[in-house]
């Protein structure tokens, strides 16, 4: 028997309406914050995520699903969004539109990584991109984009943490202080922090080792190393989302494993997803564009893991309204009317009506099993004596009542009681 691939899901109907409710609260947020959708490629050439993402990087170094097509092009699938819709924003041109360009996505995300609750090797990702504008505020809108939609869906208790990690002209210095701090610590820390040390210095940061927790706790703070812009930035940031008056947590140890980010960073952490996994990642990359081959263009965005944000809106209760399903089924008496019976089911359909019709031969009392289980409000039982007096019999299931009405009255009087009619 086969089975779904390691670390991916199926999404069965009775889960979709979860699926379908973020969906549309998704679109609606965005539309509220003046975001538009953007669908990129599920696979791009694999040098713009080994480029964009950075080569020291777990995903460039050990996530990545790539391989070569058969005309011999190194192709990747998608391990995030950000680099793609920077490229898209070049090819199209977007600098010639008003600054800064909006745009979010909802889409599938390929990472080969262990997988365990809430960490897949295919997810799907919300994600949100705001080009071309170095401002602040541009950073409260993008963390306002997902703070809404949380608040939406009615979660509490959410953790956002935020840092900045600054940028190419003041984080070298601070590096070099860390590098020089940790080395006097070297045979305190474990093996993947020694690693760390040598060629992802920041990311000794997030070491979740207990070994390296004393370490860590005692190393020095970028916030005190910010260069004027970057700190500038930093408290104007905070100064704005105090006035919102947000809850949030300045987090020194946030670094995020992507080498694009510049200045802001964020995460949000939410009950019952598993502590370490978050909700929702993102930040400035002001040097993306540049590093893509484009003009000096800032820019910043989140991610956010649609699964994850199922998990909690189960976690926490939260109701979604059902997919509508069937109202209506057609069967039949004999198999002369067959045809009958598909011309009213499908007159049905496109009246606006949900029907089924029953297939095959069975006997009515089977058909209206068939209908109970179906759930449906009422069952039209079509047979050769009816359709020759050209009617049609109408069975209430909640009642049990039946009533004999003509053919060419039906589709009106059932409209009417489902209570279609204005
Ligand atoms: P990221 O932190 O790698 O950032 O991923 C964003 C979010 O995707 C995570 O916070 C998590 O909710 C979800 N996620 C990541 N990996 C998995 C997984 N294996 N299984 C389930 N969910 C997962 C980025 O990808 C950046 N591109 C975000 C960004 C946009 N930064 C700026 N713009």
């Amino acid at each position: 028997m086969y089975k779904a691939p390691r670390g991916t899901q199926d999404i069965l109907p009775e889960d979709q309406s979860y699926w379908h409710y973020l969906r549309q609260r998704i679109h609606r947020t965005c539309q509220l914050y003046g975001y538009r959708q953007i669908d990129t490629p599920i696979f791009e050439e694999t040098s713009l995520y080994v480029r964009g993402v950075g080569e020291a990087t777990d995903i460039v170094e050990k996530e990545m699903y790539s391989f070569e097509d058969k005309g011999g092009q190194a192709i990747t699938l998608r391990p995030e969004f950000t680099a793609g819709v920077v490229r898209a924003y070049l090819e199209h041109g977007m600098r010639t539109l008003p600054q800064p360009v909006k745009l979010y996505s909802i889409g599938s995300i390929f990472r080969y990584e262990r997988p365990q609750a809430g960490r897949y090797r295919q997810h799907t990702q919300f994600n949100v991109e705001a080009i071309g504008e170095s401002d602040p505020a541009v950073d409260v809108e993008v963390m306002s984009v997902v703070w809404h939609l949380f608040q939406d869906l009615g979660f509490e208790d959410l953790s956002f943490q935020l840092n900045s990690t600054g940028c190419p002209r003041c984080r070298p210095d601070y590096l070099k202080l860390l590098i020089g701090y940790y080395q006097g610590h070297t045979s305190e820390i474990c093996r993947d922090c020694q690693r760390r040390l040598g060629r992802n210095p920041l990311r000794l940061l997030d070491c979740k080792s207990d070994r390296c927790q004393p370490v860590v706790a005692g190393a020095p703070r970028i916030r005190e190393h910010l260069c004027d812009e970057c700190r500038d930035h930093f408290e104007t940031l905070l100064g704005y989302l105090d006035a919102l008056g947000w809850r949030y947590e300045i987090n020194y140890r946030l670094v995020r494993g992507i080498d694009y980010y510049t200045k802001t960073v964020f995460e949000v952490f939410a009950a019952g997803i598993g502590a370490q996994n978050a909700l929702c990642g993102g930040g400035r990359y002001d040097g993306l564009m540049e590093e893509l081959g484009g003009p000096p263009t800032p820019g910043i965005g989140f991610g956010s893991g649609v699964e994850r944000i199922i998990l909690t809106m189960k976690h926490s209760g939260v109701e979604v309204p059902t997919i509508p399903s069937p109202q209506v089924m057609v069967v039949h008496a004999g198999r002369r009317v067959k045809r009958a019976v598909l011309k009213l089911t499908t007159d049905l359909r496109f009246a606006d009506v949900r029907a089924l019709m029953s297939f095959g031969e069975h006997s009515l009392k089977g058909q209206l099993r068939q209908a109970n289980k179906a759930q449906v409000s009422f069952v039209l039982i079509l047979g050769e004596e009816e359709l020759a007096a050209g009617q049609v019999t109408l069975r209430d299931m909640r009642s049990a009542e039946q009533t004999r009405i003509d053919l060419d009255k039906i589709v009106p009087e059932l409209q009417w009681r489902l209570g279609r009619v204005d």
